[in-house]
């Protein structure tokens, strides 16, 4: 099996995963955010690409999507697990929560968002953006970490960078949007286009704005992730098993 990782903050290896080599790809799109760094883990070949850059250089709305997921279809991955943190809209979402979610609101705008180009159309099927057998076997995974976490959610993905504003989150929980975040969109919609089965990890950070009485920070959001970094690394470990 091999299997694509887009990581968040960094990519968190256990014992057990063997370092192979770091390739770097480049494509018509351009160059992705990062090299793929190859592991073995067992028998599965693990790719892992750091969205936000090495040194976390690309905010989200900059970061190239389309590059990203070519060189995981180029690598010729069986499926892509992406990481990411999130703010909390669902007063049930708590920071520290974790969350599969099954479908998406796309809030973007200016990314380049698809591979259609003139005379090669793609007009995918995205009733359901989250490929169905890898949230499964991520909600097992969840289940056997013990950590708190949800099986099922909307995702907004908003331009960013700013945060959101008050307002903006009221309506959000009108709409009945559960979680705001500001990458995983056009990347779920370019997996679907090139056939890449794709499933998401939300690590909630943070409240969204206006639903806790202190100011966000990005040090708030940092903080929660790497808390966090035991369940992310044993997340890993067992999606490197499947
Ligand atoms: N809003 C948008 N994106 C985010 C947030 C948030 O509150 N937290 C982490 N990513």
């Amino acid at each position: 099996m091999k299997i694509g990782i887009i990581s968040g903050t960094g990519f968190l290896v256990e014992e057990g995963f063997k370092f192979v080599e770091e390739i770097n790809l480049s494509n018509k799109y351009g160059s992705p955010s990062s090299s793929y760094k190859k592991y073995l883990f067992g028998d599965n070949e693990i790719y892992s690409i750091a969205r936000h850059g090495e040194k976390h250089q690309f905010p989200p709305h900059l970061i190239n999507y389309r590059s990203n997921i070519y060189g995981f279809y180029e690598l010729n991955v069986d499926f892509i697990v992406a990481f990411g943190a999130v703010g909390g809209i669902n007063s049930l979402l708590l920071p520290g929560d974790f969350l599969i979610p099954d479908n998406i609101v796309d809030w973007t705008y200016g990314r380049e968002s698809t591979y259609s180009d003139i005379g090669d159309t793609y007009h995918i099927d995205f009733t359901y953006p989250f490929c169905p057998s890898i949230r499964e076997e991520l909600i097992n995974i969840l289940k056997k970490s013990g950590v708190r976490f949800h099986p099922k959610g909307v995702y907004l993905c908003t331009n960013g960078p700013r945060l959101e504003s008050a307002a903006e989150i009221n309506a959000f929980l009108k709409l009945g949007f559960d979680v705001v975040g500001m990458t995983l969109m056009p990347e779920t919609a370019l997996a679907r286009e090139l056939g890449i089965c794709y499933a998401a990890v939300n690590i909630v950070s943070n409240f969204a704005a206006g639903i806790s009485k202190t100011p966000l920070t990005t040090d708030e959001v940092v903080e929660h992730v790497k808390n966090n970094d035991a369940v992310i690394r044993f997340i890993i470990k067992e999606v490197a098993s499947m």
